[in-house]
């Protein structure tokens, strides 16, 4: 599908002043200190991207903090998630900004409707509250997603069908639990692994360095990077996207990939309470 696409080499005119609404108190958490550490063109046109990130997120470090369940939070199964789902897939640009927000085109389900099963497998979101949007306020994981990222993948991907299938595209086609394991990381609760071996191991699988965001000494994301061919690209590394980001926002030496036990099932209707706000740590490549 997308992944043979070629990006056509044009400027993208958007007609469209795009009335940016950047939600300072965004709830989720790599998008958090994304914010915190880079300017958006936010208000203006915004030119068009440079990379793509696919975002994965580690469960069991998320699912850890949580204290509350409900039905949309993939923390609360019955069944605790073993493998890194995704977070987005987010246009970036060489310097370590990104552009957001770049279009009013509003989340719609059922332009998706066929991916959802999928979505709600390996997409998950991982909390209960729901999510900031750009044009609509409020609303599920994917619309925040789509309208601050998805919006920005242009000309690569075109609307918001192709933005899901491109990135659901990457993730089946570099399973990042095969490229661990072909490197010998076999995930094992409270295991100590050196994050040298976690990189070279995705290196060697990949053909790029990834970028690994941590919280405590724990695996919070991993992100792989993609020219505009959908092609393995290096990630950024520390200097553009980290220099603002304290210390012990980094990954150590030796991190974790933990697992977690759910703490209430699926069909509790609590809702979180309290959203961790300043927990989410900060990066990553050797
Ligand atoms: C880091 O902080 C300084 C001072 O607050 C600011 O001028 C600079 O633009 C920031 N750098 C990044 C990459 O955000
Ligand atoms: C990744 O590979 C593992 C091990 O082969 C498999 O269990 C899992 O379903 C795969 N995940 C995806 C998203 O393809
Ligand atoms: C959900 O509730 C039903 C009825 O109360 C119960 O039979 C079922 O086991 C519950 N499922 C989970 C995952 O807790």
């Amino acid at each position: 599908m997308a992944t043979a696409r070629k990006a056509p080499r044009m400027v993208a005119i958007w007609a469209v002043v795009v009335v940016v609404v950047v939600v300072a108190a965004d709830l989720f958490g790599a998008a958090v200190a994304r914010s915190a550490s880079a300017r958006h063109a936010v208000g203006k046109k915004q030119r068009e991207f440079d990379y793509f990130a696919l975002a994965l997120q580690w469960p069991g470090t998320i699912c850890a903090s949580t204290r509350h369940c409900c039905a949309i939070n993939g923390c609360c199964r019955s069944e605790p998630l073993q493998t890194f789902t995704i977070h987005g897939l987010w246009p970036d640009y060489d310097d370590g900004t990104w552009p957001a927000c770049c279009r009013h085109t509003s989340f719609d389900m059922d332009k998706i409707l066929p991916l959802k099963p999928t979505l709600e497998k390996y997409w998950p979101s991982l909390y209960c509250s729901s999510s900031s949007t750009c044009f609509s306020g409020k609303g599920p994981f994917w619309a925040h997603e789509w309208e601050k990222h998805g919006t920005c993948s242009s000309p690569v991907v075109k609307d918001e069908l192709e933005y899901f299938t491109t990135a659901l595209d990457l993730y089946f086609k570099y399973n990042v639990t095969e490229m661990l394991a072909s490197g010998g990381i076999h995930v094992s609760n409270g295991k100590q692994y050196a994050l040298t071996d976690v990189i070279d191991a995705i290196k060697c699988a990949f053909g790029a360095s990834p970028q690994i965001v941590c919280k405590k000494g724990s695996v919070e994301e991993l992100r792989l990077c993609f020219d505009k061919d959908l092609k393995p690209l290096d990630c950024l590394t520390t200097t553009a996207t980290n220099e603002n980001v304290s210390k012990k926002k980094y990954c150590p030496r030796y991190i974790t990939l933990p697992t977690y036990d759910p703490i209430v099932h699926a069909n509790s209707t609590r809702e979180i309470i309290t959203v961790e706000s300043e927990v989410y740590g900060y990066l990553y490549t050797s």
